[in-house]
């Protein structure tokens, strides 16, 4: 059975158990400070376990796209030097939420492995939570005598909190596990030594496949339990493994998905898989890496120089070093596997074909750079080991990331790989300093809040109305470019917060005594927050609060203006087209979205027309607000891959231009008056940027571009700009011609004069 196979037996399972089968949630997380990438498939659930959320199905099952690079769960150094260990790999995941759990857990487990998957059952081995010696937490006996029901008792192993008591991390859902372990081992080593010995010992025949897990605790920051209400089964199988079993082979790199990868790099290299150690690491590591960074681009994480963004970096150039120091490749190349990969998981992953230029141009475009000064860096670690014994200084590592480009992680790998080490705190201790050098010096104090009124929840009333009148629920004093502002909050306020690119309203508030102007309004933590930069004098009183309408107008013009653009963008130069991010001010709007090349100019005019026509069209405004999701997702609602959104959503539609968007519009595109693109460019690699403008904007740079004209037009002294310019060019020529004869017949005659003189001379003094 083909990878692709064993998901679908594992699907169609589930599904014929009650089970509804889930999508897998984006790899790359957004908006979770705690976690950068999913690294369990329970990740999208937590809020469910926690008894946060309510779950609308109580048993499901899936595929979890899993990236275990960092924190707590962090496989990157066994990647590729051993067979089994992946950065991203698929978790074949299914959970009950208060419905079913332990017995029905494990019989579901033995079911799939045995009866469906056909798992030879002499090989099989489980462990069972052996409780912690202070009684803290019991041993799972229930688990223990459910597994009897299948297992001889000496295959039924205790395990210790470190391997049978799962958590996600320093804190969230946890509980005790039970492991299902298989040993894959030739049978003869399998009689010389019992498979019981080898469980969670690193062997890498005798691997664990499966985790169940029997959610039943929250741990706290503090490092404190506490039961939760509702007992929830958390179960994990990685996908690579058991299709390794499935396929009779030994290595997780041995199967389809990898082998298909894996013969490219060979054909590429001229090097055989199996022929040398360092080799088929190489190409296990290269296997392994393009699928992480692929996946991650596929979600719109790029490699940057931040965060998430950073992972992906360090994972990329982990492989390219290894192609160039093992496989000899010194020029880019891994982009070519892009298209061997998605041919072989497009099929459950569409997000890989539909951005598969995008992927193969980003890595292309990272290969090259790192390139550029992988060689320099290698050469500089060489002469550093000759002249270090064994721990290199962190500086010489800094210097090292700063100037060649090489994460921490490689160096520590190619220093590893003679021996040494590197002054790891050091090098932490130099990378805080640029930090901190690089920190905006403009950091802002805050004051603490004074309450005016209790409780009150401020509404946001803008969409409707310019104006309405308000009083102040809140107020504190913010310092923010050494300048002293104050931040208030309303009951309720037509003032649109800084948020999805468009800018703050601004604006006044005003009485009969007194007239404050709004010059910001931002969202803080779901709550919009008005800058003033002087308070009233009287709190309490009443204000009317007025938007400021030809700012708003023009926001609003420059924000329909951008959702026309996005959809010319994908309709003119296709899906690929994602967006990546906007500003939406009252003096122009700036889009950037994922596109390799550069945007012809007869392309771009094309773009320009297409929205022209959309305004001119006056098509109107329609706005769905409280939609729920899936009804967003049938009516066609641009999404993305990378994003989670609400259960319930706002939608902006201006015919088949359809947005998920809390912005503020025009009512019918006609109001937008006229669009004009001022320039397009590259920000990033694959990531394009578009500035334009709208209305009025639009007929002050015209009546610029006329200006100047006009002043040419006079300085020519001919209404016919071309024939002028080119009468000019003309009579420049012939100027130039001129002079340079001018030049010629100046320096003949001076020649010819010099001549006769020498000639007088010679002639004089009887010489020859
Ligand atoms: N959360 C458990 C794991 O990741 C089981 O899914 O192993």
């Amino acid at each position: 059975m083909r990878v692709n196979d064993i998901r679908t037996l594992f699907f169609n399972f589930f599904a014929s158990k009650g089970h509804k089968i889930l999508n897998s949630a984006p790899m790359v997380m957004q908006n979770d400070s705690t976690l950068m990438f999913t690294n369990a498939g329970m990740n999208q659930f937590k809020d469910i376990i926690l008894g946060e959320a309510q779950a609308e199905e109580l048993n499901v099952a899936n595929t979890q796209k899993c990236l275990r690079v960092s924190g707590k769960h962090n496989d990157l150094e066994e990647v590729g030097h051993d067979t089994y260990h992946h950065t991203m790999f698929e978790m074949l995941g299914s959970w009950s939420f208060g419905d079913y759990f332990k017995e029905q857990a494990i019989d579901l487990a033995w079911d799939f492995l045995v009866k469906n998957c056909n798992l030879d059952v002499d090989r099989i081995y489980v462990t069972v939570f052996e409780g912690t010696d202070n009684g803290k937490f019991p041993k799972d006996n229930e688990s223990f005598n459910i597994w009897k029901k299948y297992l001889p008792q000496n295959r039924i192993l205790n395990g210790s909190s470190k391997d049978n008591f799962w958590s996600m991390g320093a804190k969230g859902p946890c509980g005790p596990c039970s492991e299902i372990h298989y040993d894959n081992r030739e049978n003869n080593e399998r009689e010389k030594e019992c498979g019981s010995h080898l469980i969670n010992k690193d062997h890498p025949q005798v691997i664990e496949i499966w985790n169940l897990v029997f959610m039943q605790y929250n741990q706290s920051t503090d490092g404190t339990f506490s039961k939760l209400s509702t007992y929830h089964v958390d179960t994990g199988m990685g996908l690579e493994r058991l299709a390794m079993i499935m396929q009779g082979v030994k290595s997780n790199y041995d199967t389809d998905v990898f082998q298909a990868i894996i013969k490219e790099i060979s054909k590429h290299s001229g090097f055989q898989y199996g022929s040398e150690k360092k080799k088929d690491i190489a190409m296990r590591v290269i296997s392994d890496h393009i699928r992480a960074i692929s996946f991650s681009i596929a979600e719109g994480q790029l490699p940057s120089n931040t965060k998430a963004g950073y992972v992906i970096r360090r994972i990329l150039r982990r492989a390219v070093r290894y192609a160039y120091t093992f496989l000899n490749i010194k020029e880019p190349y891994l982009f070519n596997l892009v298209n061997v990969l998605v041919k072989n998981m497009e099929g459950y992953f569409p997000e890989l074909k539909a951005q598969n230029k995008l992927i193969t141009d980003v890595i292309k475009e990272e290969e090259e750079s790192f390139l550029k000064t992988l060689d320099l860096g290698l050469k500089r670690i060489e002469q550093i080991k000759l002249t270090v014994k064994d721990i290199v200084s962190g500086k010489q590592v800094f210097e090292l990331y700063d100037t060649f480009g090489f994460p921490k992680d490689l160096t520590s790998l190619i220093l590893a790989e003679s021996n040494m080490r590197f002054n790891e705190e050091e090098f932490d201790s130099y990378m805080q300093e640029q930090k901190e050098r690089s920190k905006n010096l403009s950091q802002i104090k805050t004051g603490e809040w004074e309450i005016l009124v209790e409780d009150d929840v401020e509404e946001f009333v803008g969409y409707n109305t310019n104006e309405v009148e308000v009083t102040i629920t809140k107020f504190r004093n913010v310092v923010s470019q050494n300048k002293l502002l104050y931040q208030i909050v309303f009951n309720v306020t037509p003032f649109y917060a800084e948020g999805g690119g468009q800018v703050g309203d601004v604006g006044v508030i005003k009485n009969k005594n007194e007239s404050i102007k709004i010059i910001d309004t931002k969202n803080e933590n779901g709550l919009i927050i008005h800058y003033v930069d002087e308070l009233p004098k009287n709190l309490s009183d009443k204000f009317i609060a007025t938007v400021d309408s030809d700012f708003r107008t023009s926001c609003s013009r420059n924000h329909t203006a951008t959702h026309l653009l996005h959809h010319s963008l994908r309709n003119i130069l296709g899906d690929h087209v994602v967006q990546k991010g906007s500003l939406v001010n009252s003096q122009y709007l700036r889009f950037d979205f994922t596109h390799f090349s550069k945007i012809e100019a007869s392309l771009l005019q094309k773009i320009e027309n297409d929205v022209n026509e959309k305004i001119l069209q006056n098509i109107k405004l329609e706005v769905f607000n409280n939609l729920p999701l899936s009804q967003a997702k049938e009516m066609g609602a641009m999404m993305l891959f990378s994003e989670k959104y609400n259960d319930v959503v706002r939608m902006i539609q201006f015919d088949k231009s359809k947005e998920l968007c809390g912005g503020t519009h025009v009512n019918a595109t006609g109001e937008i008056g006229m669009f004009k693109i001022l320039s397009e460019g590259s920000i990033a690699s694959g990531i394009r940027r578009i500035e334009a403008i709208t209305a009025m904007g639009t007929l002050s740079y015209f009546n610029q571009i006329e200006d100047t004209l006009k002043d040419i037009s006079h300085l020519v002294k001919s209404n016919d700009l071309k024939s002028g310019i080119l009468q000019l060019i003309n009579s420049n020529k012939e100027l130039e011609k001129k002079l340079a004869s001018l030049k010629g017949k100046n320096s003949e005659s001076e020649a010819k004069n010099l001549l006769e003189c020498c000639v007088k001379y010679c002639e004089k003094n009887n010489l020859r």
